[in-house]
C-alpha cells in the first residue's frame, strides 16, 4: 500500500492579510514569502519554497491540506489505490502543480468535505535558508515529520478514519475525555514518527480548521513565544502543558482568523499500539473559551 509520508503544505484564507503578516512573524516566527501574487502571501519554516500559503480571500479558514507522497511512481500507485477503494480524484494540471510549487498533484475530498491534494516533488530553496520573523533559539521541527500536524471539522469519525486508512495512514481513538455532560474520543492519524498529522472529532466546529501545530526543538522557544503571545495580548486558549498522546509540552493561542496556533516542544514518536488516556500529563487547562472555535 502506497502511504502519504508528511502533511507537506497547508492553504488557508484570511481576511486582514496585514493583521496575519504582523501576527506570523512577529508572534509565531513564520518568515513571510511575498512573490507578488495580487491574492496570496506564504509562511515559511525550513527551506520548502513555503509550508502555509495564505489566501487573501476572507474565508479565515481552512482552503486544502497537502500530503506528500515520495515521488511519481508512488503518486500513480496512489491513483490506482484511490480508484479502488472507490474516491473520486482529479489530477491537476500543470499550471495547478505549479501553483502549488510541486511536481505533479491530484485532488480529493475528505468525508468532511476538507479540500486535500497529494502530491510529490515540492519546490526546495536550498539557496535561501530559513529566516525566521523575529529571533529564534531554535528551529521549527519539520524534516520527515513534515510541517506539524492539524486538527480538522468532521461529522463522522469513522468515515473520516477509513478516508485516512486509504492514505496509508494509521491511528484512532488515543483519549476519552469528559466535556461537560459529553465523553469526547478524538481520532489520531499518523503517517510518520509524529503522534498524530491529522485529527478529528473534538465536538462541533464552526470552522474547518481547529488548530494547526508547529514544534520547535529548543524549550526556550515555547517559552519566548508564550512570552510574546502575552506581551501582544493575544488570547491564549489552552495554557501550557503536556499531552499524553504525543508528549508535547505545549500552549495554544488564537490567530486573527480565530482558528488556533499549537506550539510544542519534545513530542514522542508514534505508539505502534493503540492506548487511550483521560487526561494529560499536566496543564493544558483551558482560557479565553478554550478549544473550541469563537463565532
Ligand atoms: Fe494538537
Amino acid at each position: 500500500m502506497v502511504q502519504v509520508t508528511e502533511l507537506g503544505y497547508i492553504g488557508f484564507g484570511v481576511k486582514n492579510a496585514d493583521e496575519w503578516k504582523q501576527f506570523a512573524t512577529q508572534t509565531v516566527g513564520l518568515e513571510l514569502a511575498d512573490d507578488g501574487e495580487p491574492d496570496r502571501f506564504y509562511l515559511r519554516m525550513d527551506n520548502w519554497h513555503h509550508r502555509l500559503a495564505v489566501h487573501t480571500n476572507g474565508s479565515d479558514d481552512l482552503e486544502y491540506l497537502g500530503f506528500r507522497v515520495p515521488g511519481p511512481d508512488e503518486f500513480g500507485e496512489m491513483r490506482h489505490q484511490l480508484s479502488e477503494a472507490g474516491i473520486n480524484y482529479r489530477v491537476g494540471s500543470d499550471e495547478e502543480a505549479v501553483e502549488r510549487h510541486v511536481l505533479e498533484i491530484l485532488k480529493i475530498e475528505d468525508p468532511g468535505g476538507n479540500p486535500v491534494e497529494i502530491f510529490h516533488g515540492p519546490e526546495i530553496q536550498f539557496s535561501k535558508p530559513f529566516y525566521p520573523g523575529r529571533r529564534m533559539h531554535g528551529r521549527f521541527n519539520t524534516g520527515t515529520g513534515g510541517l506539524g500536524h492539524c486538527i480538522i471539522r468532521q461529522n463522522d469519525t469513522s468515515a473520516a478514519r477509513r478516508f485516512y486508512m486509504q492514505l496509508g495512514m494509521r491511528g484512532g481513538i488515543e483519549y476519552k475525555i469528559r466535556m461537560g455532560n459529553r465523553i469526547v474520543t478524538p481520532v489520531f492519524m499518523h503517517c510518520n514518527d509524529r503522534d498524530h498529522t491529522v485529527a478529528f472529532g473534538v465536538g462541533p466546529q464552526k470552522r474547518r480548521l481547529n488548530h494547526i501545530m508547529v514544534e520547535v526543538d529548543n524549550l526556550d522557544d515555547v517559552g519566548l513565544t508564550h512570552d510574546l503571545v502575552r506581551k501582544h495580548q493575544v488570547p491564549v486558549t489552552i495554557t501550557p502543558g503536556k499531552h499524553s498522546n504525543d508528549h508535547m509540552y505545549s500552549f495554544y493561542f488564537r490567530n486573527p482568523s480565530g482558528w488556533m496556533f499549537e506550539y510544542g516542544y519534545g513530542g514522542r514518536p508514534a505508539t505502534h499500539q493503540s492506548e487511550y488516556y483521560i487526561e494529560d500529563v499536566y496543564g493544558h487547562q483551558p482560557e479565553s473559551g478554550g478549544f473550541g472555535d469563537p463565532d
